[in-house]
């Protein structure tokens, strides 16, 4: 998730130069992080919007979604061989569906409720330095001693995978030492009941 600021910063230095803002949503967008895209949060409207996963609750499909001004390409100019799938679109409508009958305001209740949850165990563990997010996308940053605890993150990968993390050192540096929480929006609260319990034993 950005700072508050950037995204603004990043419109208004777009236009200043003329240059499009695309806004990847491929993981934010669809409602999870209690908006249908995470950067209504920050009043951004980009040029480019991109979607995939979520769009079709699981069957391929990807979206491009842009102003009328940045698709005016004439009708064949651009092809995909599996584009328009109509199976895939399909699910994709009934996905908008059921996202706008109340999976979204869920999303950001339910993560409002995870927020508290993992910030009154960070303030009895010592190595969460952070938790910060928006909805179902959570991020709880693990430090020792004011530096990032990569030896500890790892071991948490270990234990919840089995397998070593496959994220190469260059992704692992960027990600600093945050671990991620994301969930798909949902109706009801109840596959969260455990929160209440469950997590103190974190
Ligand atoms: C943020 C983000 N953008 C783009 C992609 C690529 O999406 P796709 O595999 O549907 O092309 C991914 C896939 O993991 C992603 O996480």
């Amino acid at each position: 998730m950005p700072e508050n600021g950037f995204l603004g910063g990043l419109r208004r230095l777009c236009d200043r130069h003329g240059i499009l803002l695309v806004a990847d949503e491929v993981q934010t967008g669809m409602g999870r992080t209690g908006k249908m895209f995470a950067c209504e949060h920050w009043g951004i409207v980009p040029d480019i919007i991109c979607v995939a996963k979520g769009v079709a609750s699981g069957l391929p499909l990807g979206a491009i979604i842009a102003k009328a001004g940045v698709m005016d390409w004439p009708a064949s100019k651009h092809t995909s061989t599996f584009g328009g799938n109509p199976l895939s679109c399909a699910a994709a409508l009934a996905t908008i569906d059921v996202l706008q009958g109340g999976f979204i305001e869920n999303a950001a209740a339910m993560g409002k409720l995870l927020l508290r949850r993992l910030r009154d165990i960070a303030a009895r563990k010592p190595l969460i330095h952070e938790v910060r997010g928006r909805g179902l996308l959570i991020g709880i940053e693990l430090a020792r001693n004011g530096k990032p605890a990569i030896a500890e993150r790892e071991a948490l990968w270990k234990r919840r995978c089995g397998t070593d993390c496959c994220c190469s050192a260059e992704a692992k540096a960027s990600c600093g030492c945050a671990r991620r929480w994301s969930s798909p929006p949902r109706k009801s609260a109840s596959r969260w009941k455990y929160l209440k319990t469950r997590s103190t034993k974190f």
